[in-house]
């Protein structure tokens, strides 16, 4: 891949700030960075060009909430009409204690997905992404199952529960937190990293030949402002009682070079989840082997709700083997 243009969701702290610094050290020529407001993107802009002793970031306003923001910032790329090398679509959050919606009824760590679907879909289907762009999007470990007080939703059994069997209403009922759905941030966002991780697998199906897209976890970097808005228990019991396990954390930095080292990978594993070893949460990354991140049924659901929320879908699929 041409070193040649990056665009980074979720600048603003934790781990897009630390990957869009270590872009510029690798020599990349221009690298877009967002944030919720313009404001807080020209300061992110500003002082990462302080950081890093280049002057190759330029801020884009992007709130993933609001598809009106996501359609102006689209505009923006349009208008520029130069396409990307590397869509890291970074920006996520662990929920609130009490469940928070958007304006658009998606609960708050569902919606960066829908977003960073508005966004990738309109790049393109606006050809803004060059032949063999890179797209990676930030995964989490929970998604695989076996990590204390995060547990997914068993869809199969969900949608067959309260939903006829049909998983894509299922899905769409994990993302809008409901019906028939207990609110518990936790498995909320554990549920929101395992739908990425399905969408991430039936977008490479729709991509062009020579473009790939990975679902990447960064790993355990607890420096960051990620659990913010997380229960005082994950806050602090169970962060501070893992980050005394040996190897259970790791600087921004070293989290932030596995999307980096991920970018560097072939088509061959485009669609794929990787995240830390079984059992940790720092290392190297591989790819995850679990059965239920494989399920094709609920890959094509994920994505099949995913377009139906967001309002969009890609106007031209590469694989005519997909129903979309
Ligand atoms: N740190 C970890 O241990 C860890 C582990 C596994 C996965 N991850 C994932 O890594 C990613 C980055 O997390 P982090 O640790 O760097 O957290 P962070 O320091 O809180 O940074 C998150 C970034 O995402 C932005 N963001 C969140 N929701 C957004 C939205 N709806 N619209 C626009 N921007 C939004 C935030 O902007 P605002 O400041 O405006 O909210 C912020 O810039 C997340 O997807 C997270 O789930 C992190």
């Amino acid at each position: 891949m041409e070193h040649s243009i990056a665009l980074v969701t979720g600048a603003t702290s934790g781990l897009g700030h630390a990957a869009a610094r270590t872009l510029a050290g690798e020599g990349w020529r221009e690298i877009i960075v967002t944030g919720r407001s313009l404001n807080r993107a020209q300061e992110t802009a500003v002082q990462l060009a302080a950081e890093a002793k280049r002057q190759v970031f330029t801020p884009l306003e992007l709130d993933l909430n609001t598809t009106a923001s996501v359609q102006s910032a689209l505009a923006e790329l349009v208008k520029r009409g130069r396409p990307v090398d590397f869509l890291l679509l970074n920006a996520g959050l662990v929920p609130f204690k009490q469940r928070v919606m958007t304006a658009a009824g998606v609960e708050a760590s569902q919606a960066p997905l829908i977003g960073h679907h508005q966004l990738t879909v309109g790049l393109l289907n606006a050809n803004l992404l060059s032949p063999n762009a890179r797209i990676v999007i930030a995964g989490a470990e929970p998604a695989r199952g076996g990590v204390p007080f995060f547990k997914y939703t068993d869809l199969p059994e969900f949608a067959a529960k309260y939903h006829q069997g049909n998983r894509t209403a299922a899905v769409e009922a994990l993302i809008r937190n409901g019906p028939n759905v207990k609110y518990a941030p936790n498995n909320a966002y554990t549920d929101a990293k395992l739908i990425i991780a399905w969408w991430t697998a039936a977008l490479a199906r729709r991509l062009p030949s020579r473009m790939a897209v990975y679902a990447v976890s960064p790993g355990a970097a607890t420096a960051t402002e990620v659990v913010r808005s997380a229960s005082p228990a994950l806050r602090y019991l169970f962060i501070p009682i893992v980050n005394l396990i040996p190897g259970m954390n790791q600087t921004p930095e070293t989290a932030a070079r596995r999307y980096l080292q991920a970018s560097e990978f072939g088509t061959d594993v485009s669609g794929q989840f990787f995240a830390s070893a079984q059992g940790k949460f720092t290392g190297p990354i591989e790819a995850q082997r679990h059965p239920h991140l494989h399920d094709r049924a609920s890959q094509e659901a994920a994505w099949q709700a995913v377009v139906k929320v967001s309002g969009v879908n890609l106007s031209n699929p590469a694989s005519s083997s997909v129903v979309s």
